[in-house]
């Protein structure tokens, strides 16, 4: 019997690292031919993960520029998806969340007539623009793809009421509980020296990323100066900020943040990194997708820096507040949690709504039960099972 061909598109951190466990048990599985194709809209942060996951790239299509816009993004992830895809000819396209590479990666694939998969699929505000452009690439995803990878029962439950077919939606759990249970480790030693000179017995560490494009501006500069009156306040704690690459980001958060003697900017970290240091962190106020999934695996408290989010699951479980980006309301509910050790340790407990690290497993499955070579779906993920 031939091998089922699947190509993987990947543009950006997020993805990358959500889609890191699942090609490996593509590559894994005897039935599959894997082919990662990059659109490499992001290419620092891209290639940070990937070196690290041992990703090895079948095409780099190299599209970023500086303060690239949405057009730049679609139109050359268009261009170059379809010449890639008119020489590999995939049975299935697989693509991963929101990003502007994951609806260009749909519609590539569509105007060859290729079925797509769609993994996180159903997640949503409800709200045109927030996250923007999010949102959108989401719906415009699900109206493509013909297999729905639904993290949780709340996604299904959003696409039922969207009216997809029943039979197409998978719940599986993110794969990014797959992946942080390869690189969280008990003994881990941070390799950057920065890092290794944090008192992190003296202190307690707030660990922020912050980068939406509807943060960016005003709202990200109410952040900055939230973070500075919480550290006035709280001469015990320490702040620990990654910077996205994003000039928009850095321009304001380094001007801001800089001369502060207990803030601490890095680059942005690779993965393992990261999440053994969100292990360590009293507190991580975040506007990132990825994190708010993470931190609940981790019983570490997170307040969204956001007005909405699409994953609920972490609010519903107690283990993550919505914060909002108005400087008060940040400082209010931050201070609200580093002042009152009750309210800290009611959230601060480890659950997981997200994933089992059984996702990329049950992906794997539904494309070989799609395909026809497995008798039955994988079992859906359920919390607390
Ligand atoms: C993108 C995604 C967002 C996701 C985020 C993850 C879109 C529209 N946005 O946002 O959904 O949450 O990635 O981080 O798809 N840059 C570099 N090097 C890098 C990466 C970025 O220099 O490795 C700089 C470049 O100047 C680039 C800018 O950051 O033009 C913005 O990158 P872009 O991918 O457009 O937007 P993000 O904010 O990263
Ligand atoms: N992350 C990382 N290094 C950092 C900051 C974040 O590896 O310095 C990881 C984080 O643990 C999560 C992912 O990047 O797995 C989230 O990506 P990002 O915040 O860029 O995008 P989003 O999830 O908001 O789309």
């Amino acid at each position: 019997m031939s091998s089922i061909k699947v190509m993987s598109i990947v543009g950006t951190r997020p993805e990358a690292i959500k889609m890191a466990p699942l090609i490996r048990i593509l590559q894994e599985t005897g039935e599959i031919k894997s082919v990662l194709c990059l659109t490499a809209q992001h290419r620092e942060m891209l290639d940070q993960v990937l070196s690290l996951f041992k990703l090895d790239p079948d095409y780099d299509l190299d599209i970023m520029k500086e303060a690239q816009s949405l057009t730049h993004i679609t139109v050359r992830a268009l261009e170059g998806l379809d010449k890639v895809l008119q020489k590999e000819k995939p049975d299935l396209v697989l693509v991963q969340g929101d990003t502007t590479t994951t609806m260009a990666g749909s519609l590539a694939a569509f105007y060859q007539k290729i079925a797509v998969g769609h993994i996180e699929a159903g997640l949503r505000t409800g709200e045109r623009y927030a996250p923007f452009p999010e949102e959108i690439n989401r719906r415009l995803n699900s109206v493509i793809a013909q297999l729905h990878f639904a993290p949780t029962d709340l996604a299904r439950e959003n696409l039922l009421r969207e009216g997809f077919d029943p039979n197409t939606i998978f719940v599986t759990g993110n794969t990014v509980i797959d992946a942080l249970q390869t690189t969280i480790q008990p003994k881990f030693s941070f390799s950057d020296p920065l890092l290794q000179k944090v008192d992190f017995s003296r202190y307690r560490i707030l660990l922020v990323e912050a980068h939406r494009r509807e943060n960016l501006g005003e709202p990200m500069e109410s952040i900055a100066l939230a973070l500075r009156d919480l550290l006035e306040t709280f001469p015990d704690t320490f702040l620990v900020f990654p910077v996205h690459k994003n000039p928009q980001v850095r321009k304001v958060v380094f001007r801001l943040l800089q001369d502060h003697p207990r803030v601490l900017l890095l680059e942005p970290l690779d993965p393992f990194s990261f999440h053994n240091l969100m292990a360590r962190a009293h507190l991580i106020l975040t506007d990132s997708g990825g994190i708010q999934e993470e931190a609940p695996s981790l019983g570490r408290p997170v307040l969204v820096l956001r007005r909405v989010t699409e994953r609920p699951e972490a609010l519903e479980a107690g283990t993550a507040l919505l914060a909002g980006t108005k400087r008060e309301e940040i400082v209010a509910l931050a201070g609200g949690l580093l002042g009152d050790e009750t309210a800290y340790q009611a959230m601060a407990h480890a659950t997981n709504p997200y994933g089992d690290g059984q996702a990329s497993r049950r992906i794997c499955q539904a494309i070989l039960y799609h395909f026809g070579r497995r008798p039955s779906p994988p079992e859906p993920f359920e919390p607390g099972k």
